[in-house]
């Protein structure tokens, strides 16, 4: 038996929407055993009991062995707690389906190349932007054209704060892709273009102050906020403290600020200022993954 580690992750970073994303250090494991007959079975080790049918690493691991014409191949999965929260825009549905496809590669004995690895998740969630780092780990900008991925991965500093804010309620990413205009005047384009190629710079060089206007995004934020109840209240507190700068993870609910600075005053403040807020919400302090998905030996 071997187990499936894989992170979390936040996609977008702002202005990279569906094409940048960071692997963070929040984890989901599932275990996957070879058996001598065909039979396939699915474990649930907490009350996290998603109907077989629904279950994506499921849907992943057995789309992947039809692909190899290894459909009859036999299997026990477990699959454990899920820390990655459902619906909040952390990646969940990416690292099912990472794990799903890790599962049927250790099963077809590592017969699939990262890059084939990487072409079909990106194939299963329809975009690269957070399947690409779940499978890398650190940041990686990706562009998906013709069923191919081309990417790069930018090094994260360790000593780099993600503070992920959480709310108690979900999002769903197609809610959350409707509310977006199906075109875009050109200014908001040039805008985009201009502060990610700023961000994927200022990140690459660790300036960053330059994060304040790089993570600024005009594509999807600006018709996502108002899904999301207090986010506007929210992001000027982050500002308010010193944040460098803030952006709604993936489709969202969850925002996440970034810093450097260790200060602890920072949750303190975070904290009183969320619990004045109607809904809950929680504060983690996540630092990025820079192994990726991983295998390990049980
Ligand atoms: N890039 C995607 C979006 C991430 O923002 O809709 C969500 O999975």
């Amino acid at each position: 038996m071997i187990r499936v580690k894989v992170p979390a992750t936040t996609a977008n970073i702002g202005p990279g929407f569906d094409a940048i994303g960071i692997a963070l250090n929040l984890y989901n494991y599932v275990d996957i055993e070879k058996r001598s007959d065909h039979q396939q079975n699915i474990q649930f080790t907490s009350d996290f009991t998603i109907e077989d049918s629904q279950n994506l690493t499921l849907t992943a691991l057995i789309y992947t062995l039809e692909r190899y014409s290894a459909v009859t191949r036999g299997f026990d999965l477990i699959i454990h707690e899920n820390n990655i929260p459902l619906s909040r825009g952390l990646g969940s549905s990416a690292a099912a389906i990472v794990a799903g496809i890790y599962c049927a590669n250790y099963l077809l004995d590592n017969r699939l190349s990262q890059q084939e690895i990487i072409n079909m998740a990106t194939e299963l969630e329809g975009h690269p932007d957070n399947v690409v780092p779940a499978i890398l780990g650190n940041m990686v900008i990706s562009v998906f054209q013709n069923k191919q991925v081309t990417y790069s991965v930018v090094e994260i500093d360790a000593d780099l704060i993600f503070k992920v804010l959480i709310p108690s309620f979900e999002l769903s990413t197609s809610k959350a892709r409707a509310a977006m205009p199906k075109e875009y005047p050109l200014c908001d384009c040039v805008n985009n273009i201009s502060k990610v190629s700023l961000l994927v710079s200022a990140f690459y060089s660790k300036n960053y102050a330059l994060l304040e206007v790089a993570l600024q995004d005009h594509i999807h934020e600006p018709y996502r906020l108002p899904l999301i109840p207090d986010s506007n209240k929210i992001l000027d507190q982050l500002k308010a403290i010193g944040l460098y700068g803030s952006f709604i993870s993936g489709a969202g609910p969850t925002l996440i600020g970034l810093t450097d600075n260790a200060n602890d005053s920072f949750d303190t403040q975070i904290e009183a200022h969320l619990n004045s807020l109607s809904h809950k919400w929680t504060l983690r302090s996540l630092t990025a993954d820079t192994q990726g998905a991983q295998y390990i030996p049980l």
